[in-house]
């Protein structure tokens, strides 16, 4: 695995291994601090590329003001061993510098999509997200991008980017990893204190009744879904949630309470932040009303 820290290297490495047939390029843009999550990212890119990249870049322009970018966890030797594990060959590790050699006075941003959510809660967030993964794609030119579904509305932002600007590369959503009790992998899972830890498995736990619920049709409206998520949530007391909602997928409309989730066309999101001290955990389920399949 060759490791590059600045993009003209990055950009020779590529036009080198694209004249010696060596595509299509995989690309797994992430913020390091990797787990088995980021694994089936490069799992699934080793599967179907000639060429695996892997970004590892804490983006400043994602953190809003008295957020975690300072302290994000941080652990190159760590990262490094895991992805050449993972048959990564390319792991690119920019600097701020490299980056944003000057403040940028350009910003991608995606409308309506990031308004609400994540996108109501963290402002300026998703703009941060969108512009850095533009740069990164015109770094790298990848064929395909590998993204997970724990960051569902990050799916939703970046597909209509290369929709909307007519970009050269396929978006491949992967499914949320967990442990074994139910938590959804994430990097600030380290945040957490044991306490924490435990009551933090009311999120999955709401997501997996809700979705049975709805699959057996004793769970019928999205004014329901709601309730019963915020319910089961607020059985533990250091809970605080930032929301717990039920949107269309991926188009993120708000369903009404009285929606009948049964007669939405398109795939349902029920999509939770909720806060465990002072760590904001995010988790989804997916719903297909028309078959009655949930992912959670
Ligand atoms: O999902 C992440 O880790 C980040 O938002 C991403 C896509 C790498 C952009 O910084």
């Amino acid at each position: 695995m060759k490791v590059i820290r600045t993009i003209r290297e990055l950009r020779e490495e590529l036009a080198s291994r694209r004249a010696l047939g060596q595509g299509p390029v995989g690309f797994v843009p992430t913020m390091g601090y990797l787990h088995e999550g980021h694994g089936s990212l490069m799992k699934r890119a080793r599967e179907q590329s000639g060429t695996v990249v892997l970004s590892i870049f804490v983006n400043p322009i994602q953190f809003g003001p008295g957020e975690d970018f300072e302290t994000y966890p941080r652990d190159e030797a760590r990262d490094l061993a895991f992805a050449e594990s993972q048959g990564v060959d390319i792991a690119f590790l920019p600097d701020v510098a490299e980056m944003y050699p000057q403040p940028t006075k350009t910003k991608v941003a995606v409308s309506e999509l990031t308004s609400l959510l994540c996108g109501a809660s963290r402002p300026g967030h998703f703009d941060g997200v969108t512009t850095v993964v533009n740069k990164l794609f015109n770094i790298v030119k990848p064929d395909f991008a590998f993204f997970g579904m724990k960051d569902a509305q990050q799916v939703a932002v970046i597909e209509q980017m290369v929709r909307d600007l007519n970009m050269d590369v396929r978006i491949v959503p992967c499914p949320i990893v967990r442990e074994g009790d139910g938590l959804a992998l994430s990097s600030r899972n380290v945040y957490l204190k044991p306490e924490e830890r435990e009551q933090a498995l009311v999120l999955s736990r709401s997501l997996k009744t809700a979705s049975e619920l709805l699959g057996n049709g004793s769970l019928r409206t999205a004014g329901d879904a709601r309730q019963l998520l915020r319910e089961i949530i607020s059985e533990a007391p250091m809970a605080d949630i930032d929301y717990a909602d039920v949107l269309t997928f991926p188009e993120l409309t708000v369903l009404a309470d009285d929606a009948e989730i049964t007669g939405v066309d398109s795939m349902v999101i029920m999509a939770l932040a909720v806060r465990f001290g002072k760590t904001r955990l995010i988790d989804n389920a997916l719903f297909q009303p028309k078959e009655g399949i949930s992912h959670v």
